[in-house]
C-alpha cells in the first residue's frame, strides 16, 4: 500500500466513523425529540382500566342513562358515555378546562372506537364491559369524539362533541 493509499483509507475510516456517530445521535435525538413533542403537544391519560359485567347490562345503568357528567371531587369529573350504532350518547359533553376527568365508555350494540381527537384517549366501546381512561384538558375549546372501530353504515357519521369551557366558568 502506497502512502498515498494508507493516508486516503484513514480519512475514509475517519469519516465513516464519524457518520456512523452522527446517525446514532441524530437517532436518539429524534426520538426523544419524538417522544417529548408527542407528550407536550397530547398529554397523557392515566387510569386505564375495564371491568366486565353481563352483556347489555352496563348500557342500563342508571350513571350511562341520565348521569352522564357527574363531579366526584372539587375539581373531578366522571362522564358516562354509551355507543350506538350510529351515535354517542350524551352527544354534547361540557367539561371544565383542567379538570381531572374520568370518561365510563360502553357499547350498547356492537363494538365502537371511542377516540377523543386531538388527545391520546382512545379506547374501545365494547357491549357488556366499561372502559375507563382518565385525561385532564388543559386547553378549553372543541373536541370531537369520533368512532374508530368500523360499525356499519353510518360509521364515519358518529361523531359527538366535548366543549371544554374555560376553567372558572359555573
Ligand atoms: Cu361506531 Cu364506528
Amino acid at each position: 500500500m502506497s502512502p498515498f493509499e494508507a493516508a486516503f483509507h484513514a480519512s475514509a475510516e475517519r469519516h465513516e466513523r464519524f457518520w456512523i456517530f452522527g446517525v446514532l445521535v441524530m437517532l436518539v435525538l429524534l426520538t426523544i425529540g419524538t417522544m417529548f413533542y408527542v407528550v407536550h403537544d397530547y398529554g397523557l391519560v392515566t387510569g386505564t382500566h375495564s371491568y366486565a359485567t353481563d352483556p347489555q347490562a352496563p348500557a342500563r345503568e342508571a350513571a350511562f342513562q341520565d348521569g352522564k357528567v357527574v363531579r366526584t371531587g372539587p375539581n373531578a369529573y366522571a362522564v358516562y358515555v354509551v355507543g350506538r350504532a350510529w351515535h354517542w350518547s350524551p352527544d354534547v359533553i361540557h367539561v371544565p378546562e383542567g379538570a381531572e376527568i374520568t370518561f365510563y365508555v360502553t357499547s350498547a350494540d356492537v363494538l365502537h372506537g371511542f377516540e377523543i381527537q386531538g388527545t391520546p384517549v382512545n379506547l374501545t366501546a365494547v357491549p357488556g364491559v366499561v372502559g375507563t381512561v382518565r385525561y385532564t384538558f388543559r386547553h378549553a375549546g372543541l373536541f370531537r369524539i369520533l368512532c374508530n372501530e368500523y360499525c356499519g353504515m353510518f360509521h364515519h357519521a358518529m361523531v359527538a362533541r366535548i366543549i371544554v369551557d374555560p376553567a372558572g366558568t359555573p
